[in-house]
């Protein structure tokens, strides 16, 4: 899929297909087009369609009309029209399409843009059944409509959405398949593609450096865990942006075992690995100004009779004790030893994300991610990026009120705080051992992926941190 900005009126557009915009209580510019809207009887609602064939005054072949709802546009209903376009893109087989151009509230061509291509590009993705072949759409060229001629914003669309397409190719691979070692294989084979630095601790490595808490719940496991790290170097001795996503390749809660229905769900408790995986794909390929690096503490949580058991302590590398009173609160036990083992890339900012709550679920529903932080500035440069991507986050709080519920007889903590706000008492767990440095969380467990007829991996947050990523190249 090739992305080009043009400058010519919808008519004259010699493809396939027009792409066109229309709004409820208004008429459209084109006098044939309003009146076959009419004949239609087209409301013009936000995520209608109309296809329309051999349009007097056209030279595509087809157009379609995408509704917009009302005036003023806003970006959740563009977002909307462009993924019901493109799957009568792809049904219709058209080969070149133009999008019109269309001003949209609040939001700066640059915008229209990034967001256009992103959209489209990762509309065209299709889960990919075990053993068959990857799909090819029809779709080739894509003309964006603007008077403007810098095209950096498209691309970045379209490399957001390459990122998108990795991070969701991994979610949605079954476990067994996707174990940490193949995770590894990925962020090798970037390295490879991207010429990137790439390395990949074992279990014995991360013995020496004293990862009990990680090594705690990966040993009762067959699948060897695996702590993988990446760097893109774009602005010399920097000091980079560290993102961490939690790598948890199958969560079946441990000896603290969750019950049978939905289980299956947790091959996506990798999803935050995934999404860092995604998002260092868009960086290297937008090579910004910057230094980014990620890192991915993968294993598998499994009971065994050689697994960890509630009420086992266990030490951490800052050397911090952990009464393990719950093996399912599992993905805090590996980011803490991610976390202090990011001190040596010396960070500017470290940002965790990970499917790590289901009480996030309970908070937010599966529109926000959930976001805590030790500082505000970064909090609120999160927030801003999640605005201007759609890619959204919610802050929740993180006083000492709730860390104290973490305590523990036997060790320093213990690693759940009960009932009550399970989502923050896990980020205060974190904050234990990001003193260090300005961090940030994103609990993405209710955005990662969505369940039910359309089960599937989602791509977030690869649109949030991407665009905070590059929001710091300015
Ligand atoms: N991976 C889960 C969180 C999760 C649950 C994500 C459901 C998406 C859907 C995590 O490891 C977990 O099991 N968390 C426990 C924590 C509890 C034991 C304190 C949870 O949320 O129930
Ligand atoms: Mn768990
Ligand atoms: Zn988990």
């Amino acid at each position: 899929m090739e992305f080009s900005l043009i400058n010519t009126p919808v008519q004259k557009f010699d493809g396939d297909m027009v792409v066109v915009f229309a709004n409820s209580e208004a008429t459209f510019g084109d006098a044939n087009i309003q009146q076959l809207i009419e004949l239609n009887h087209f409301e013009s609602k936000s995520g209608s369609t109309l296809l329309l064939n051999l349009v007097q005054g056209f030279k595509a072949k087809q157009v379609l009309v995408l509704g917009l709802g009302e005036l003023p546009n806003n970006a959740k209903n563009y977002i909307k029209a462009l993924t019901a376009a493109s799957s009568i893109l792809s049904s219709t087989k058209a080969k070149s399409t133009m999008i019109e151009q269309v001003n949209i509230e609040g939001f700066d061509e640059n915008w229209r843009h990034r967001v256009s291509a992103r959209v489209l590009k990762d509309a065209e993705y299709e889960i990919q059944q075990v053993g068959a072949q990857e799909q090819v759409t029809s779709l080739e060229n894509i003309a964006i409509q603007s008077t403007q001629t810098d095209a950096q914003a498209m691309l970045q669309g379209g490399s957001i959405a390459s990122g998108m397409k990795l991070t969701r190719h991994l979610g949605d691979l079954p476990s067994n398949i996707c174990t940490p070692t193949y995770l590894a294989q990925t962020a090798q084979d970037l390295s490879q593609e991207f010429n990137l630095d790439c390395e990949v601790l074992d279990e014995a490595e991360m013995s020496v450096l004293g990862m009990g808490s990680l090594l705690s719940v990966s040993k009762g496991s067959i699948e060897p865990p695996k702590l993988i790290s990446l760097s893109y170097k774009g602005d010399g001795n920097a000091k980079p942006i560290v993102l961490v996503g939690k790598g948890v390749t199958f969560d079946s809660g441990g000896i603290s075992l969750k019950p049978g229905a939905g289980m299956d769900e947790m091959k996506y408790d990798m999803c935050g690995a995934a999404s860092v995986l995604g998002t260092m794909r868009a960086i290297a390929e937008i090579k910004p100004k910057l230094n980014l690096t990620i890192v991915v503490p993968a294993v598998e949580n499994m009971p065994a009779h050689n697994a960890s058991k509630p009420g086992d302590v266990v030490t951490s590398m800052s050397g911090q004790t952990i009464e393990i009173l719950n093996t399912d609160a599992e993905g805090r036990l590996i980011l803490c030893d991610a976390l202090t083992y990011v001190e040596k890339f010396n960070p500017e900012v470290v940002i965790d994300t990970a499917t790590l709550t289901g009480a996030v679920i309970v908070a937010l529903g599966k529109h926000h991610c959930g976001l805590m932080a030790n500082d505000q500035d970064l909090a609120n440069d999160l927030i801003s990026a999640g605005q201007q991507s759609l890619d959204t986050a919610w802050q929740l709080p993180l006083d000492d009120e709730y860390d104290e519920l973490l305590k523990s007889n036997f060790a320093d903590m213990g690693n759940i705080g009960g009932r009550e706000a399970g989502t923050v008492t896990a980020a205060c767990f974190l904050a234990r051992y990001t003193k260090d440095y300005r961090w940030a969380h994103l609990d993405i467990a209710g955005t990662a992926w969505v369940s039910g007829a359309k089960k599937g991996a989602t791509g977030r947050p690869v649109p949030l941190l991407t665009q905070y990523i590059l929001d710091q190249a300015k």
